[in-house]
């Protein structure tokens, strides 16, 4: 295979004249012959103004490239799709595909010969993941990092558990305006991802557990001086891949790594969203990932790591503590060590390798975990034939076993109309059901699964309610909220059926989401039940038309490996 600016040239007819018109254009831009005989690393930049997550990107792109140069490769940066959570309309969930895809087709069109995929806000490192092993060409992820912890009156603040945490004490009236305006200054205190436990940083401690990142360098902060040194390194390796062509992407993704992913994000109390996520990456290698793997497993891992939403630290406090490989040696005896990573080493050399030190009150013990067991739990029943999630970590186990009448919001419009009027019909014992918010119906399944406590139960102090739908949650949030029902409301699934007052009964123990109505009331209801108008153009429509369900992934069934 033909390697650096010789790889994939411009299809005129006439290679050598191709590779002439290529090298021609790098004159002009001031290479010289040398550096153009050399291996070359794409190094892929997510920097956008629209994504403040990522500001650090040029520098975590240049300290890449300094690392890429001093190893003897020649390293060229190049843009793709970038996500921000809160610049993305409807939701950065709907474009995370189309990124994977700009990720791939990239990959493949470009002459490198490895790639270092810069990622951290949510949907970055899940799509650059997919493109890559797609494309299965030797990848590196380095993420930009996580921000400090706000401090804010004596108290450390995080986004975006924080944000929300403020929002809803400012609803229910129990914080003026003008206090949270000054807690608003200290949410997001440097540039970087959300420094909780939340989705980017589920994600990156998930890459680097699936092998795909050096060893230690999810937790760095985007600030710190170790984010650079971590990223200079990653070049260096990035440069000896590029030499030697390996390892690929198919090399890692095994279904141990998987596991092994599984394991880590219940110890982690990790997001939700990994398990789109990992179905998708999962996925694109040709592997099903397994939620009842994930169930099991997560019945058996404690939770260790004491980081909001679940605990009270931030992700500056897990990289002191010792960072991921301190927490994979803790959870030694439930991994898999032989799986490999891209630094060459196994799971477990670099156990052996790394420094004792480990702060007790951050990466907890085996034996005083935060929680003993189950932080994301699956679910089946009547509600949801193809499973629902529900994050029982950031839920009130009061509610675990719970029956009550459900409160129907037909879509996420219907649900903003609604909810605070004060004639909604709608208790402490209610199970709140949205639907229509998921792959299809939304369409991009939004983040709207943590439906809003009504005013009328708010003010007068309820903290929690049973909640559910085919969307999904942010990791920062909290509630008792089953999520990912699927197959979809849009889709025909049983939500659809639902209706107002229908006893509704949710059972953690029994792993089970039902609804009380007879098979004969429900053949009624169906055959009254219309799918809805899918866009008309464009990539709304692609979407709509090809998405699979949550626990596929929510990738396109034409990308994905899954036969
Ligand atoms: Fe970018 Fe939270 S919004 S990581």
């Amino acid at each position: 295979m033909k390697k650096g600016l010789r790889s994939r040239l411009a299809q005129y007819g006439d290679e050598e004249f191709a590779l002439f018109l290529r090298r021609g254009f790098l004159k002009g831009a001031g290479f010289t012959d040398d550096a153009l005989d050399r291996p070359i690393v794409g190094i892929l930049s997510t920097a956008s103004d629209f994504n403040p997550c990522h500001k650090t990107a040029p520098q975590v792109a240049e300290a890449v490239s300094r690392g890429v140069r001093a190893a003897g490769a020649l390293p060229f940066v190049f843009p793709t799709v970038s996500l921000h959570e809160a610049f993305s309309f409807p939701t950065s969930m709907l474009l995370r595909n189309l990124m994977a895809m700009d990720v791939e087709e990239m990959i493949k069109t470009l002459p490198l010969d490895a790639v270092v995929l810069i990622g951290g806000c949510d949907k970055t490192i899940p799509a650059e993941l997919m493109g890559a092993i797609s494309a299965d060409m030797p990848a590196i992820v380095v993420n930009v990092g996580s921000m400090l912890a706000g401090r804010h009156e004596g108290v450390r603040l995080g986004a975006c558990t924080d944000c929300r945490r403020l929002w809803a004490s400012y609803r229910a009236g129990s914080l003026e305006g003008p206090d949270l305006d000054r807690a608003h200054d200290q949410l997001m205190p440097t540039s970087g991802t959300c420094m909780v436990m939340g989705t980017a940083s589920t994600m990156a401690v998930l890459a680097e557990t699936l092998g795909f990142m050096l060893p230690g360098t999810a937790s760095a902060p985007a600030v710190s001086s170790d984010r650079w040194r971590f990223a200079e390194a990653t070049g260096k390796r990035a440069a000896e891949m590029a030499k030697t062509g390996g390892p690929r992407p198919s090399e890692l993704l095994t279904k141990a790594a998987l596991r092994n992913a599984s394991v880590v994000l219940q110890a982690i109390s990790g997001s939700t969203n990994a398990l789109v996520h990992l179905a998708a990456i999962a996925g694109r290698a040709g592997i099903a990932y397994d939620l009842k793997e994930l169930d099991d497993v997560g019945r058996s891992t404690p939770v260790l790591l004491d980081l909001k939403p679940a605990g009270n630290n931030f992700m500056e406090d897990f990289h002191a503590a010792g960072g991921l490989p301190t927490l994979w040696r803790r959870l030694k005896s439930h991994l898999d060590l032989s799986a490999k990573t891209v630094s060459g080493e196994t799971i477990g050399d670099v156990i052996a390798r790394w420094p004792g030190y480990v702060d007790d009150k951050v990466i907890r013990p085996l034996d005083n975990p935060l929680t003993p067991s189950e932080a994301i739990a699956i679910l089946t029943g009547n509600l949801a034939p193809g499973g629902a999630a529900i994050k029982l970590a950031a839920a009130t186990p009061a509610l675990f076993q719970h029956e009550g009448p459900a409160v129907v919001f037909d879509s996420l419009e219907d649900l903003e109309k609604r909810v605070d009027d004060p004639a909604l019909n709608v208790t402490p014992e209610s199970v709140m059901v949205l639907r229509n918010a998921g792959p299809i119906g939304a369409p991009g399944m939004p983040e709207a699964g943590a439906l809003p406590i009504p005013k009328k139960l708010g003010s007068k102090g309820l903290k929690d309610i049973v909640r559910m739908s085919d969307a999904r949650m942010s990791g920062t949030a909290f509630g008792t909220v089953v999520l990912h029902v699927s197959p979809e409301a849009a889709a025909g699934g049983p939500l659809a059926l639902v209706r107002d007052g229908d006893t509704i009964k949710l059972d953690v123990r029994g792993r089970r989401i039902d609804m009380k109505v007879d098979d004969a009331e429900l053949a009624r209801r169906r055959a009254q039940w219309k799918p809805p108008a899918l866009p008309a153009r464009g990539y709304l429509r692609l979407y709509s038309e090809r998405v699979t369900q949550a626990e596929n992934g929510c990738d396109f069934d034409f990308l994905s490996g899954l036969k």
